[in-house]
């Protein structure tokens, strides 16, 4: 048997199992049955990248099977092969998405099946900052669940994405591994379709952030070869029907690596003979090209990012610091490098040992640093991070800042030995790793002993925290003199550039004006670039000569002008990783706004990755606007069409979330009290005509405005 021969015999063997599942469901539910997955704009999302076409019923599916024919052609020729592979995939996609017929949920815990858009957006910023350094596929059983296991660990401590197929998954379950997208270890399902999963999420990364236009199969497999850092583990025996996805993996642009030594093909770069499953890792992170930083830091827990989701509950947890009872405060202080002895960890008070089972206590610390090029202005953008490094310690959660974080230690990590000393060490270790352009000198001091907390907490800490806030509040767009460039998301969205100001942030919410200046001095060669904003064309525009030759240069002449402040007339681009996103409501002359987080409908008729789904890619689209959560309350949100008056309808968990930032701006620039009593939600309207009898009754200002087109 040749390569072709299994490439061409498994994809034969799937397209007969497909045509006879599709024409099962149709003589069981009659052709005119709807046909999609869940929470995607995209249905069905391979096929139609592929094709151009969307699928909506068991009939078009049907005759989507027969497009899918003229794939499978089978002269011995590599492009045949790859064409059979993708076949077999789009095949897959067909069977799958039968699973989900009206609206079952085929996969139960631990495995999860389809992925929404939501989260490939959300695994946007990690992707490009190569925090999420690629995504692991792994399919079957290894010889033995201590090599699986092993094998899905050393990715997931490189902070590797990692889903899983086949038997591997009950191999990490035996072994009591947890799993879930929140440690970045993905069950797909236990069929070999399931696969399509993660080809799903490969392909839609293409029309999300990439621009790719569906049907422009070339562009999609160069997009997604270039720009999507994945590859495949294949264990042992491999039937012809994995040989066939391999080759649709291989089309995509995806190594894939097996311990199979028999009666299979070497392809150079492409399909890799690895006998010795200890070195899978190497081998595929090598033909992939990924390179992975390393942070060695001495503490008896593993340190990744892959365990910056992972939730400690209570029941698992050896001891707690809860900042909302207790005197707490996490704080970065500039020192003169003369007061600070380099890499010094000091434990001020009782360490855990000392502490009850169970408790709630006290906890503050203060990093201290020195360097010629500190600025007290990145004091924050420094102790901002502390939330991801303290997170990425497995076995320790924290969540919130300032005086208000609470930290949790498991009863595991406890008794590997984790005390608080080690918190030190992660914090000295990544400060210096991250900011070494401007920390020369870092010190830590951490206070357990209540009493001292209670005095950094009110003595110093609040004190510092009162005056950075009465900077940032005196931070305008007019105070400043130079904007910023981000194109960190360029990776994915190649002619993507975000354009930060003090009152507009980066739409992904992670880049703020003060992060891009201290990102700019960290790396001046980097992703954010000095704007100036000496030439004016249009001041409530928010439009700039400046700005427009910034974005002309930096979009590589794909964009040649852009306003801040209007959503209508040349509005910012998307990449894709927004977190929320703005609409057009045309009967109230407003907008709705709608959060990646949320699930329902909008009155546009919409859901949010169907709004998200009209703008993308870094395209400028009219009337929709991708953006941060911060943006909602600022000064400049919309500012040309109006104003945050505008704003008609968001999710109710959205609204309380912005609704003291936001009726404080709109109490300022148009004396509302409670404006967010005024906005609708989806308790109370999700269709236009329900939206728009409330906001007559409550007199929403949206109302008497001209209309926006
Ligand atoms: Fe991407 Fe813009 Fe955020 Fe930069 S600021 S990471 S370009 S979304
Ligand atoms: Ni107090
Ligand atoms: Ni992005």
């Amino acid at each position: 048997m040749t390569l072709f021969d299994r490439v061409f015999g498994g994809n034969d063997a799937v397209y007969g199992l497909t045509e006879g599942a599709i024409d099962g469901a149709i003589a069981q539910y009659g052709e005119d049955k709807a046909v999609s997955f869940p929470n995607t704009a995209y249905s069905l999302p391979c096929y139609y990248a592929v094709t151009g076409t969307k699928v909506t019923t068991l009939k078009e599916l049907k005759e989507a099977l027969g497009v899918v024919k003229t794939l499978m052609t089978r002269e011995k020729r590599l492009n045949d092969a790859f064409m059979s592979g993708v076949a077999t995939a789009l095949c897959a996609e067909f069977i799958e998405v039968l699973k989900y017929i009206d609206g079952a949920t085929p996969y139960e815990e631990p495995c999860y099946g389809h992925l929404g858009d939501a989260v490939i957006r959300e695994l946007g910023v990690p992707l490009v900052t190569g925090d999420i350094p690629g995504v692991a596929v792994i399919l079957g059983a290894a010889p033995t669940t201590e090599e699986g296991v092993a094998l899905v660990k050393s990715y997931q401590a490189q902070g590797i994405l990692v889903t899983l197929v086949g038997g591997i998954i009950d191999q990490v379950a035996e072994a009591g591994m947890k799993t879930g997208a929140n440690v970045r270890v993905i069950p797909l399902g236990k069929d070999v379709t399931s696969v399509v999963h993660v080809v799903s999420v490969a392909i839609r990364a293409a029309l999300i952030f990439g621009n790719v236009t569906p049907g422009d199969a070339g562009t999609l497999m160069k997009y997604t070869m270039d720009r999507v850092p994945a590859f495949v583990n294949a264990f042992k025996p491999l039937d012809d029907v994995i040989v066939a996805c391999g080759a649709g993996a291989i089309a995509l642009g995806f190594p894939v690596v097996t311990n199979e030594t028999e009666n299979i093909f070497r392809v150079p770069k492409s399909l890799i003979v690895q006998e010795d499953v200890s070195k899978f890792n190497a081998t595929s992170l090598e033909a992939r090209d990924i390179k992975i930083k390393i942070t060695n830091i001495d503490i008896p827990v593993a340190f990744a990012s892959a365990f910056e989701g992972e939730i400690i509950r209570r029941k698992d947890m050896q001891v707690e610091f809860d900042g909302s009872r207790v005197d707490c405060a996490e704080l970065v202080h500039t020192c003169d490098a003369s007061e600070i002895e380099d890499h010094k960890i000091t434990v001020i008070g009782p360490e855990v040992d000392e502490m009850e089972f169970g408790s709630k206590n006290s906890i503050a610390y203060v990093v201290k640093v020195a360097g010629k090029n500190m600025q007290s202005d990145f004091e924050p953008v420094i102790e901002r991070k502390f939330h991801n490094y303290i997170n990425c310690i497995e076995g320790v959660y924290h969540t919130g800042q300032r005086d208000m974080q609470r930290i949790r230690i498991s009863i595991d990590a406890f008794n590997a030995g984790f005390r608080i000393k080690h918190i030190g060490e992660v914090l000295y270790a990544s400060v210096k790793n991250e900011f070494d352009a401007v920390v020369d000198k870092c010190e830590v001091v951490i206070y357990t002993d209540p009493a001292e907390c209670t005095r950094i907490r009110h003595e110093v800490a609040i004190p510092i925290f009162d005056k950075r806030d009465e900077r940032l509040d005196t931070l305008t767009d007019e105070s400043v003199d130079v904007y910023y460039s981000c194109i960190l998301c360029q990776a994915f969205a190649p002619s993507h550039v975000c354009v930060v100001t003090p009152e507009r942030l980066g739409l992904c919410g992670a880049v703020s004006w003060l992060d891009a200046k201290a990102t700019h001095q960290l790396d001046p060669a980097g992703p954010c670039q000095i704007i100036t904003k000496e030439r004016p064309i249009d001041e409530n525009l928010g439009s700039y000569e400046d700005v427009d030759e910034a974005v002309q240069k930096f979009s590589q002449g794909a964009l040649e002008h852009v306003t801040l402040y209007s959503i209508m007339q040349d509005p910012m681009t998307s990449c894709g990783c927004f977190e929320c996103i703005c609409g057009i409501e045309p009967f109230s002359n407003g907008v709705v706004i709608a959060n990646r987080e949320y699930a329902g409908m909008t009155p546009l008729g919409m859901t949010f990755p169907e709004m998200a789904s009209m703008t993308g890619g870094g395209v400028q689209t009219p009337g929709f606007m991708g953006h941060g959560k911060h943006f909602i309350s600022s000064k400049k949100f919309m500012k040309a069409e109006g104003g945050i008056e505008r704003i008609v309808w968001m999710p109710k968990e959205l609204k309380e979330f912005v609704a003291d930032r936001l009726n404080k701006t709109a109490k300022e620039l148009y004396g509302i009290d409670n404006f967010t009593d005024m906005i609708g939600d989806e308790t109370i309207a999700e269709d236009p005509e329900t939206l728009v009898a409330f906001l007559t009754e409550k007199g929403h200002p949206a109302l008497g405005l001209d209309p926006m087109m």
